[in-house]
């Protein structure tokens, strides 16, 4: 079978992966970063679901979704897949376990951002039925302005 076809096991991030998840950030973003401090956090904060995507025992991939009270909407705040991984559909399962998290605790909705010179990111999103529902301007870093995204999440199943 080719490596392509082989799914990425995911899970959800412990504490213990820690030092994996930084090194997967540094590999993925040169900008935007997220601090070990941040990633201590979100992986110690009920309102949020860390996971990552594993192949063997190396770690291919991590996202981060993020729940506020009061809302049907998770937000998909950060997905990297490691450089050496990428084009193999790590990111299009990470993204599908995320949106199964977020329906499973009764979100109808999943936002993200995405920066307007992303097209590796806007066509993975595109291609799960994300559509573009505003701009913000000078949102990053760099000054580039980011797409907002929305996706209407069917329900999971009883
Ligand atoms: C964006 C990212 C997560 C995609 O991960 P990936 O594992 O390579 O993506 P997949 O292999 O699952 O591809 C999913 C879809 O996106 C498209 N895609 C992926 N990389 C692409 C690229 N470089 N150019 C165009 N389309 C691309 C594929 O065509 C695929 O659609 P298809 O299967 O229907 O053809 C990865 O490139 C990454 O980590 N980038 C750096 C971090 C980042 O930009 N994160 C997003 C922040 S908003």
């Amino acid at each position: 079978m080719p490596e392509a076809a082989i799914p990425p096991r995911v899970r959800t991030a412990r504490p213990g992966d820690l030092d994996a998840l930084l090194m997967l950030e540094q590999a993925s973003f040169t900008g935007d970063r997220m601090s070990r401090r941040q990633y201590r956090h979100h992986l110690h904060n009920p309102r949020a679901v860390m996971l990552l995507a594993q192949d063997g025992k190396r770690i291919v991939g991590s996202a981060l979704l993020l729940f506020r009270r009061g809302t049907q909407a998770a937000r998909l705040y950060s997905i990297a897949v490691d450089p050496q991984a990428r084009g193999r559909g790590v990111g299009r399962a990470l993204l599908a376990a995320c949106e199964q998290r977020a329906a499973g605790r009764g979100c109808t909705r999943l936002r993200l951002e995405v920066h307007a010179d992303n097209r590796a990111a806007q066509t993975l999103y595109q291609r799960a039925g994300y559509h573009r529902r505003g701009q913000r301007v000078g949102y990053y870093e760099d000054g580039g302005d980011a797409w907002l995204m929305e996706k209407t999440l069917a329900a999971p199943p009883y």
